[in-house]
């Protein structure tokens, strides 16, 4: 669908899984190689998208349906893709996205009971079929990411807030994903951060060299 030369990484995982340090360490280690590469979250990472990000993770908003949840995500995905993610790959950049459809498939299919066809067919009326080439999941107990969680300063915002068995079939969403998707690396995000690292870094040279 898209003449795409780039290479598009995700990272996917529940809420205090670690994702945010294994980006910024590959991007370090990415652009010490001389690559381009453009870091993404999702939802948000563009001016319409981070104001999508505010009504959905504001706690305030807790009549939200998960139908509305759905499409909000899916509206702040499409306008990243045409705005953001499309343009790097064309001129060949690597783009590492904290997040995406992976994680709509997971919170809002899985975990809300949204149907799964449903948000696979939405999933790629946002993307235009746009997919990953390759995505690691940071797993690690539910407990443990909490507990994680509990440590940071800040407030928890409305997904966080969602408790323990939301996030355990969030978890076990990825799991099953993983299982049916070559693409889908499962990381122990349990381990060390540079033992974590290790495998992202090899992962990454093959693909890059394939
Ligand atoms: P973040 O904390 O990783 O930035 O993500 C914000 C929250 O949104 C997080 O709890 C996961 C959730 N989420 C979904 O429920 N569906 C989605 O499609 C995406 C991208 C995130």
């Amino acid at each position: 669908m898209t003449e795409k030369t780039g290479l598009f990484i995700t990272f996917e995982g529940i809420d205090g899984s670690g994702k945010t340090t294994q980006i910024r360490k590959l991007r370090n280690m990415l652009e010490r190689s001389g690559r381009g590469v453009e870091v993404i979250r999702e939802p948000g990472g563009t001016p319409i998208g981070e104001k999508i990000r505010s009504l959905l993770l504001d706690k305030s908003n807790g009549e939200m349906f998960s139908e509305t949840e759905l499409l909000l995500f899916e509206a702040a995905r499409a306008q990243i893709v045409n705005e953001k993610i499309l343009p790097a790959l064309r001129a060949g950049q690597i783009v590492i996205c904290d997040r995406f459809f992976d994680a709509t498939t997971a919170y809002q299919g899985y975990a809300r009971g949204l149907n799964l066809k449903d948000v696979g067919s939405i999933n790629r009326f946002a993307t235009g079929g746009l997919e990953p080439d390759l995505t690691f999941v940071m797993d690690l107990p539910v407990e443990t990411a909490f507990k994680r969680m509990q440590s940071r300063t800040g407030e928890t915002d409305r997904l966080e807030g969602e408790g323990l068995e939301f996030m355990c079939r969030v978890r076990n969403a990825y799991l099953e994903m993983s299982v049916s998707e070559k693409r889908i690396v499962v990381l122990d995000a349990t381990a060390p951060i540079e033992k974590v690292f290790e495998n992202i870094e090899r992962k990454v040279w093959e693909v890059l060299k394939s």
